[in-house]
């Protein structure tokens, strides 16, 4: 073990500042699990732990990161051994517990996963937690009855991590997806993952106020929020979902009780945070067989290291990334 590793670290102490710097195991929180860190990636949620009002964190200086995989180093906890491939996301990890973005992370055993067969750590963080949350999303959805032979399912959003992630997923499971973007121009992207078409984000939106409009998907992943699912809502075909995780386009929803109580609709919320582990285990257990895309690789963006973290967290938010932006520590 080194004395000092690397981390990104956030601090507020005097001014605001996002900077690579060296730190020691005993600055690490309390954790059953010691891992030496391979990869993280960034999230949405990262970008805005990043800055000034985001909202995210309370205590400074903090190690973001919200997903990690890596090597067990030590373990006081007897399910898991040194050498142990493990992956930790979600609960308070790179929220209220130093996260990914760090050389080691001390974690609770709690959180701790194993790798599961299938899956290398560089592939658990291609999909990190937003691979994870648009595999809820596609479990939620089936729970309800969606099928490919029932129609369309629409995935706003889809140039981004949980978009991205749920294309592929969906298409590997032989889904007609309709991708909606603010981005067009990435159409090729997108039915490399597996897109049947390639929406604007105006196709969707179009007749915005309408309580209800043509049936057109069956159902829709959807972590883009705000107006656009209220238009999403209305044009979802009788007895449908949305499996709805996001709020990049907002929080308020100015929708009406129609689509629900005329057509039936449900919306489907998903949380990936506090996902109890029996359905979590499951859910990656399902990401290393019959929802791990062929084309996993198609979704990265970059892979970088920790030090072009800064200028990744700025892009994210400025929806500058495409797909998933995977960080090598070790
Ligand atoms: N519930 C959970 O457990 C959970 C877990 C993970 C993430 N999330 C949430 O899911 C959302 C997406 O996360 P992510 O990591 O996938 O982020 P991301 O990679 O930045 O993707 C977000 C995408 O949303 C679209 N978008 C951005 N601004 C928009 C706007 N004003 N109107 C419509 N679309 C817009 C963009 O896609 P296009 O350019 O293709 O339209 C963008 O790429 C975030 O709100 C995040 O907090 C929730």
């Amino acid at each position: 073990m080194p004395e000092h590793f690397q981390a990104l670290v956030v601090d507020k102490s005097e001014t605001f500042s996002v900077a690579v710097k060296p730190v020691t195991l005993a600055e690490l929180p309390a954790g059953e699990v010691l891992i030496h860190v391979a990869y993280s990636s960034v999230n949405y949620k990262d970008g805005l732990a990043s800055i000034p009002n985001g909202n995210i964190l309370r205590n400074y200086p903090f190690i973001p990161g919200i997903d990690l995989s890596g090597i067990v180093v030590s373990s006081a906890d007897p399910r898991f051994h040194e050498g142990q491939s493990v992956i930790a996301t979600s609960y308070g990890i790179g929220v209220s517990h130093y996260g990914g973005f760090s050389e080691y992370a001390r974690i609770p055993a709690e959180w701790v996963l194993p790798l599961p067969e299938g899956l290398t750590l560089r592939e658990a963080m291609i999909y990190g937690t937003a691979g994870f949350t648009a595999a809820m999303s596609v479990q939620a959805l089936e729970d309800h009855g969606t099928a490919p032979d029932k129609g369309k399912v629409l995935v706003t959003g889809a140039t981004g991590g949980v978009g991205g992630s749920a294309v592929a997923m969906l298409a590997k499971k032989g889904y007609h997806v309709a991708a909606s973007t603010g981005r067009t121009e990435e159409a090729a992207y997108l039915q490399a993952l597996g897109a049947a078409e390639v929406l604007s984000r105006e196709d969707v939106s179009g007749g915005a106020g309408k309580p209800l409009d043509k049936q057109l998907w069956q159902a829709a992943v959807d972590s883009v929020g705000g107006a656009p699912l209220a238009a999403v809502l209305s044009k979802i075909a009788y007895g449908g979902a949305v499996a709805a995780s996001g709020l990049t386009a907002g929080t308020a929803v100015p929708t009406t009780v129609l689509p629900f109580i005329l057509r039936g609709v449900s919306l489907l919320g998903i949380d990936s945070v506090s996902c109890p582990m029996e359905l979590r285990l499951n859910i990656w257990e399902r990401m290393a067989t019959d929802l791990k895309p062929d084309s996993l690789e198609a979704l990265i963006d970059r892979e970088i290291p920790l030090t072009e973290l800064p200028s990744a967290l700025e892009d994210i938010l400025k929806s500058r990334t495409r797909g998933r932006v995977l960080v090598r520590l070790s």
